[in-house]
């Protein structure tokens, strides 16, 4: 049983859902390692690329906390 990994997402004021950690990826030759996951989740509706973001919310009256 490996370590359990921590993977954090924070709500940025006005912005997205960034999400920040390490995955442990478990390949077919029965091996593992470890990956950086970092990405950011629209809260605003306006991207046009869901769901992540594409820095639409700048600008826009978007204020969510
Ligand atoms: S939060 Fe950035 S485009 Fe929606």
């Amino acid at each position: 049983m490996s370590e359990e990994k921590k993977v954090v997402a924070t709500a940025i004021k006005g912005g997205p859902l960034k999400v920040v950690g390490e995955i442990e990826v478990k390949l077919l030759d029965g091996t593992t390692e470890m990956k950086p996951v970092r990405s950011s989740f629209c809260r605003c509706g306006l991207s046009a690329n869901q769901p992540y973001c594409d820095g639409a919310h700048k600008g826009s009256d978007f204020e969510a906390e």
